[in-house]
């Protein structure tokens, strides 16, 4: 067992890998692609040195540490958690046997989809952000930008990692293609819709870390429930720093809706968009969007595929050991969202039993919401203390789906179900339009100077590892 980094390695890692040496060759010869990919795809605005957090440990305390790195030289490593020896599957038909540290035969295709699919979403996201530094609110946001990009960079370190180690050929072929497609691209585009929508501004990227990374942090720990040791280790580690881009995209939105909510009674109105923040039906509408396509993540309410993976142990459930039952959830059984007929034998919003297994995916998307749930209370919580009478809300699980049972209808964020010409006509009241996005974007004037922060947000409470908020987190070029 072993915990501690070698830092001496062309890649840092804690898995030994000078004594793979046909592993380490390999990785060695993807590494050279990476830094390319990050040159052209990633962050473009350019920079001598960022203050950046980078992983040295996976030990309990001191598993970082913090200063100025120039961003193509940063330490991009391989990091499993410890190894618990005693470690037995926790659900499935092998529960309680011991877990696998080789991929077994009869599930390999399974495992290699299930990482290739969390592989795409890591560099797709620093694509999709990619343009944001010409535009950040101070340097300190501009600091987190950035080191949520170094971070996804080693996520997907972590993923081509198994790949090479326990996919052979295949796997590697795989890691090579998680560098050719890309966000947005017409002919190679990366494979799940949410990581092919734009980041075109801040309030987008605080909803999509806030959203769209929590759906990661989902997926991570039911990845980290798997039978299949490696994976579930690199999964620990990930959700460590997942932790962080959590931080950024809540506080992100506590900022924007606290200066809102400072404007308004500055002004005493509602109507803050003249005055250089973001009215709160605007950063409604930016919610019920980075939400909605972020519920898609989450796959159908029902799959035979994820039935599947369960009974095997390759994917569990969130938080698989604080739950009460068999674990293996034969004969339990679930009430999912569906489309059900009504007495006119129109289809209509509502619910129907499935068994548990097959309605995996809805168990963990409850979760998910669940969780959602906490950020509207806290931003609410400002609108109240600022003696503000609106309120944000999640959007009903029916509006704007493109994936699941409600994806064939339109529903208005109350779960009102509508035609389409009405959706049409009315789409505008719900989801960012052009208008809102043009304001938005006008107010994303970079404020690069340090201390300094632009109109639209209020400061954080605090820095980044102790630092006040006037430190120099970045040296531009
Ligand atoms: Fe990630
Ligand atoms: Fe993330």
């Amino acid at each position: 067992m072993t915990t501690t980094a070698d830092y001496g390695e062309k890649i840092p890692n804690n898995v030994r890998l000078h004594e793979d040496r046909r592993l380490q060759r390999a990785l060695e010869s993807w590494q050279p692609n990476f830094l390319t990919w990050w040159q052209t795809m990633g962050p473009t605005l350019p920079t001598q040195d960022v203050y950046l957090r980078t992983a040295v440990n996976v030990g309990r305390d001191g598993w970082a540490q913090f200063g100025h790195v120039p961003m193509p030289e940063y330490r991009w490593g391989i990091f499993l958690a410890e190894r618990d020896p005693g470690r037995t599957v926790g659900f499935g038909e092998h529960k309680g046997e011991p877990v696998w540290d080789k991929v077994p035969g009869e599930y390999r295709a399974e495992l290699q989809r299930l990482i290739v699919i969390q592989g795409d979403t890591e560099p797709a996201s620093v694509e999709q952000q990619r343009n944001l530094g010409a535009t950040a609110p101070s340097l300190y946001d501009l600091r987190n930008l950035f080191q949520v990009n170094v971070e996804e960079g080693r996520h997907l370190w972590a993923m081509v990692y198994l790949l090479h180690a326990y996919f052979g050929r295949e796997g590697r072929e795989e890691a090579e293609e998680l560098l050719h497609r890309n966000s947005g691209s017409e002919d190679s585009p990366r494979i799940l819709g949410a990581f092919n929508e734009e980041t075109p501004d801040w309030l987008s990227f605080y909803m999509f870390t806030y959203f769209t990374d929590r759906d990661g942090k989902y997926q991570l720990g039911t990845l980290k429930e798997s039978a299949f040791d490696p994976l579930s280790r690199t999964c620990e580690f990930m959700l460590k720093e997942e932790a962080h881009h959590m931080m950024v995209g809540t506080t992100g939105v506590d900022r924007v809706v606290q200066r809102t909510v400072e404007v308004m009674r500055e002004h005493d109105t509602a109507d803050v968009g003249g005055l250089g923040a973001i009215p709160l039906p605007v950063i409604q509408k930016y919610l019920n969007f980075h939400y909605s396509v972020s519920l898609d993540l989450f796959g159908g309410e029902t799959s035979t595929n994820v039935a599947n993976y369960y009974t095997a142990g390759i994917k569990g459930r969130w938080m698989e050991d604080r739950r009460k039952d068999d674990h293996k959830l034969g004969s339990d059984s679930i009430m999912v969202d569906a489309l059900v007929g009504d007495a006119s034998g129109e289809p209509s919003i509502g619910q129907t039993e499935v068994s548990a297994l097959v309605g995996l995916n809805t168990d963990l998307r409850r979760e998910y919401i669940a969780d959602c749930q906490g950020g509207v209370k806290r931003w609410n919580r400002i609108l109240e203390e600022g003696g503000v009478t609106q309120r944000l809300k999640l959007p009903h699980a029916a509006f704007n789906r493109k994936v699941g049972a409600f994806a064939g209808i339109e529903a208005t964020p109350d779960g009102e179900k509508i035609s389409a010409p009405e959706w049409q006509r009315r789409q505008d009241e719900w989801l960012p339009s052009a208008v809102d996005k043009t304001y938005v974007r006008s107010l994303m004037r970079p404020v690069h100077e340090r201390g300094k922060i632009a109109a639209w947000i209020a400061p954080p409470r605090n820095g980044i590892n102790g630092q006040p908020f006037d430190y120099d987190y970045v040296h531009l070029a």
